[in-house]
């Protein structure tokens, strides 16, 4: 099955930089909450393709940095581009434009509850992309198939389990063909035995697509698995970043250890 996310690069045969685009930049991005500084000057970046983890302690501001992509609340400082177009400050047309680069699964399903499975994944590619019925429908099978669903789609989210609906999410985001897949602690609200099943299938896309994924999660065997980055968060500012094997076996910093020590 084709999972093209029209991540292709635009300048093809260029060497090594085909390699390292940079898909998401933050430059300098402060938010804050009444005097509250949740992120401080933050940079960061991640590269087409990979699959950066943003690890740390709660209220960390790890969900404020995926909230600020989505455009669900607004820097007071700072730029963030995505693709090479900036998506703050932007006028409104071009936010809305890049926003449907970038597809986000939360903790909390937020599936429409009256609408079936299939219409779940098909009603933003006919409404926003203006996908045909038919394209949409024949999409969302392989979406479905993909996340192990296929018997279910004429059901509606109440009848599945958490981790079926959290699977329908998975596939939701998807089904718009994000370059970037933004998944926030999207197993924390699950029920114990159903956890493996989902993050199986986020395994089974990360090896089997070229999106790209930024990931806050807690499941740290997870996040060893698919990354090829490991951010540490603390108090609004990356204190420390590297491939997983180092960030988990061999970190420099006393914060990370105690943190890791918390949570492995
Ligand atoms: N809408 C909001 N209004 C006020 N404070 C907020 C809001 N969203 C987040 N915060 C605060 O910002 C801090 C970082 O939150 P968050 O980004 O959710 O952290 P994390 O995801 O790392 O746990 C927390 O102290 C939280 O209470
Ligand atoms: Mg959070």
């Amino acid at each position: 099955m084709s999972l093209d996310t029209r991540d292709t690069d635009p300048r093809p045969g260029t060497g090594p930089e085909r390699h390292t685009r940079e898909l998401v930049r933050l430059e300098q991005v402060s938010k804050r909450f009444g005097d509250r500084t949740v992120l401080d000057r933050l940079d960061f970046s991640v590269d087409a393709g990979k699959h950066v983890t943003l690890i740390g302690p709660s209220g960390s501001g790890k969900t404020t940095i995926l909230r600020l992509l989505m455009t669900l609340a607004k820097p007071d400082e700072g730029t963030i581009t995505v693709d090479g177009r900036t998506l703050y400050p932007a006028p409104e047309k071009q936010v809305r434009e890049i926003r449907k680069n970038i597809g986000m699964v939360f903790q909390q399903f937020n599936l429409f509850p009256n609408m079936s499975v299939l219409r779940n994944i098909t009603e933003a590619p006919v409404t926003v992309l203006g996908m045909s019925k038919d394209a949409a429908e024949e999409r969302a099978r392989e979406l479905l198939e993909l996340v192990g669903l296929s018997e279910h789609l004429d059901k509606r989210p109440g009848q599945l389990s958490g981790g079926q609906q959290q699977r329908v999410a998975i596939a939701r985001a998807l089904a718009m063909r994000p370059q970037v897949l933004l998944l926030d602690e999207v197993t924390s609200a699950l029920d114990p035995e159903l956890v493996a099943g989902v993050l199986d299938v986020l395994r089974d896309i990360a090896r089997s697509t070229d999106i790209t994924m930024l990931c806050v999660t807690h499941e740290m065997n997870f996040a060893r698995d698919i990354s090829d980055q490991v951010l540490m968060f603390d108090s609004g500012r990356v204190i420390e970043a590297g491939p997983p094997e180092k960030i988990f076996s061999d970190p420099e910093h006393d914060r990370t250890r105690e943190f890791l020590s918390a949570v492995l």
